[in-house]
């Protein structure tokens, strides 16, 4: 059966996180991007309202809220502002390798103390390294064993919310030359000795989240740091990023329509020649374009995610949301601008921060190109069971056959 509705639980939050955005985000984004700064107060508010740690489960202390429900909040916080959604659902993120790899035990210990805080906790996903972006399996921070323990060494960068983290969820390899084999992942506590936060960097857009480089100098974990067995970091980066891509484009949907809804609202006032400039098909083809961009990102995610709640492969469904998504709210946000025309390149005016913040959404999690590498893969694989029922008639020398 298909159906499109959503049920009353879905529907209950995603009315929570949107009257939650209208009035602590939507009034006070262009503040918190000029600040550049982590809008704690706010990610505390999110935190009481209900609207984070959705998808762990109630015996961790989380909401136990499915991934499609996870899209309904990102995409509405992503309405007010792409930086707070970034900051708000960083740790969906970093959680994830934990959730799918923990034992009750590790989940107890590491993860059940940040959630029973009445104060917000907050977890960054260390993968990234300066030469290790788009190429996972070439990371170079070493996790060493020692007896029971493990000693990890190297640097990280673009890490979101790591200055404010109090745990790491962190990608390190037994031997580089090892590549995807060799990798692993270790939950390390902020505060452990040897943990420093480096440089904080200075974005374009998205100012309202914070990222930064992270060191990690001979820092000991306890071996029940270990996520699943040793080599599994590689294949949980990418299971990780299957379910998270989804929450990406659901922020990117909230972008792209925030773009639709300012650049009609704008289009159905302005007159220019006597009439509103709405009325004009260059204008209105351009909000139909629009606005038909923003629907398709929605059903893009929201499958991504109604695939990942059933446990059904979603690799190349999370990528085509994430990237379609992305390039869709990167347009829409540069359509507002034009609609807008002088007003449109005014910081004083929406569209000039949507564009900069649009632009994070098609790098981050995997630019937009790697997700055709991934979908590519995949659709190649399953070709060559494919049997489209063609039979080759061709009597032609040396063509190719199919
Ligand atoms: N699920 C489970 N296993 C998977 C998988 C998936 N989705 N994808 C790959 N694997 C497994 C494969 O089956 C394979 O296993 P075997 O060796 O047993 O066959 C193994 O992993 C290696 O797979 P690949 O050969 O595809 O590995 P690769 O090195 O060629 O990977 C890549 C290429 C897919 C492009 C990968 O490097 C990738 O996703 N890169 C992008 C990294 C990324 O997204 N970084 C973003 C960081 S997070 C961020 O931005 C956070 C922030 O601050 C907001």
């Amino acid at each position: 059966m298909v159906d499109f509705e959503l049920s009353t639980a879905e529907r209950e939050i995603k009315e929570r996180a949107e009257t939650f955005a209208r009035d602590h985000i939507t009034p006070y984004a262009s503040e918190f991007d000029r600040r550049s700064e982590f809008p704690r107060e706010l990610v505390q508010r999110a935190y009481e309202a209900g609207l984070m740690n959705l998808h762990v489960p109630k015996s961790v202390g989380g909401l136990e809220r499915t991934l499609l429900e996870e899209t309904l909040v990102g995409e509405a916080i992503g309405y007010g502002c792409a930086g707070c959604a970034s900051a708000i659902g960083c740790n969906n993120l970093a959680f994830t390798p934990i959730l799918l790899a923990g034992t009750k035990e590790q989940l107890g210990k590491y993860v059940k103390p940040l959630l029973a805080a009445d104060e917000v906790r907050l977890a960054s996903f260390c993968l990234t390294e300066r030469e290790s972006g788009s190429d996972a399996a070439s990371i170079g921070t070493i996790a060493k064993r020692d007896g029971h323990e493990w000693v990890i060494s190297g640097e990280k960068c673009f890490i979101t919310n790591a200055p404010v983290a109090s745990l790491h969820t962190v990608f390190a390899t037994v031997d580089p030359s090892l590549r995807q084999k060799g990798i692993s992942v270790f939950m390390v506590p902020a505060d452990l000795p040897g943990v420093k936060i480096g440089h904080l960097e200075n974005k374009l857009g998205q100012r309202a989240s914070v990222q930064s480089e992270v060191s990690f100098e001979n820092v000991r974990v306890p071996g029940d740091a270990l996520l699943g067995r040793e080599g599994d970091g590689f294949r949980l980066a990418m299971m990780t990023l299957d379910m998270t891509r989804a929450g990406i484009a659901a922020i990117a949907t909230g972008v792209a329509q925030r773009a639709v809804d300012e650049a009609s609202r704008f289009a159905s006032t302005r007159k220019q020649f006597g009439q509103v400039i709405g009325m004009f098909e260059g204008v209105s083809f351009t909000l139909a374009d629009m606005a038909c961009r923003a629907t398709a990102s929605r059903h893009l995610t929201r499958h991504a995610a109604w695939l990942a709640d059933r446990h059904l492969p979603n690799t190349v469904e999370s990528a085509y949301a994430k990237w379609f998504a992305s390039d869709s709210a990167m347009t829409n946000a540069v359509e507002c601008a034009q609609i807008m025309r002088g007003y449109g390149y005014m910081e004083e005016y929406p569209a000039a921060k949507l564009i900069r913040d649009a632009k994070l959404l098609q790098i981050y999690e995997g630019t937009n190109q790697i997700q055709r590498v991934v979908a590519s893969g995949v659709i190649l694989k399953q070709a060559a069971k494919l049997d489209t029922g063609f039979r080759l008639e061709y009597k032609g020398k040396n063509a190719p056959r199919i």
